[in-house]
């Protein structure tokens, strides 16, 4: 048995759903599901099954219709402030990065700690760290519009670091890069959350990433399919 498969469970889902227009629309229908701590999950499965309103209830971007969630041993029923939350165990990367095109990559970076207790030296400091560990230092000052894709996504994964979360929930971040930049976005994605013992759940259409992932889970109609877990 691995050590991964002995350490606990950060996230712990049972009975999850999630339902619009008056349950019309079921985009989960019972979903449950256990991640470990320091694992990486991919999550795969067609258009519309429901991969994203995983990932946003889970961030808490999405109140469920009904089921428990419980980060560590945190109920999210218990939950005050759901940003504050947010912003100390969680980080956020999306397929459309949702840089802000008028700030520097390094502001860009520093942007989730407004609100935060640390210095504005400190966070400086930990901006341009993290941005030159993801290949960034000549770029600190460029705006979105001046960088590459590859570049933007990895201002983004700075960005979703910037508040040291144990957890980071990413929506297909590879879909808008081509294959050499993906794959250079995924090594250092993948390198770091491994280097940290952070727990990763992607959403991803591509099987050479999710081939790297500990465990694929697929998803259709808004349920885990069975049997399917590698
Ligand atoms: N705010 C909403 N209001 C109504 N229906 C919604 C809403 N958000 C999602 N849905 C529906 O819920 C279902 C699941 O959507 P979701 O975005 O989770 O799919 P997905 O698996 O991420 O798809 P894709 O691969 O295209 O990103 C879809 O049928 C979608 O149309
Ligand atoms: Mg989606």
């Amino acid at each position: 048995m691995s050590a991964l498969s002995l350490s606990t469970p950060i996230l712990r889902i049972k009975a999850l759903n999630l339902h619009f227009d008056e349950g019309r629309i079921k985009a989960l229908n019972g979903v449950d599901l256990d991640v470990r701590e320091g694992e990486f999950v991919s999550i795969a499965g067609p258009s519309g099954s429901g991969k994203s309103s995983l990932l946003n209830v889970i961030g808490t971007l999405d109140a469920p219709t009904s089921g428990e969630l419980v980060f560590r041993d945190q109920p999210y029923s218990k939950i005050g402030d759901a940003s504050l939350f947010r912003r100390e165990n969680i980080g956020f990367i999306f397929q459309a990065f949702y840089l802000i095109p008028t700030l520097s990559a390094l502001d860009n970076v520093i942007v989730p700690t407004i609100g935060c207790d640390g210095t504005a030296d400190e966070y400086k400091a930990h901006a341009e760290a993290l941005l030159t560990q993801l290949g960034l230092r000549d770029r600190l000052h460029h705006f979105p519009g001046k960088l590459s894709g590859g570049e933007r996504q990895r201002v983004a994964i700075a960005r979703s670091l910037i508040n040291r979360p144990r957890m980071i929930l990413a929506d297909e971040p590879t879909g808008s890069l081509d294959s050499a930049n993906a794959a250079q976005v995924l090594d250092i994605l993948t390198g770091i959350v491994k280097e940290q013992g952070l727990t990763l759940i992607m959403v991803t259409h591509d099987a050479t990433v999710s081939a790297r992932s500990d465990r694929i889970i697929r998803m259709r109609d808004g349920k885990i399919e069975q049997g399917a877990s590698a």
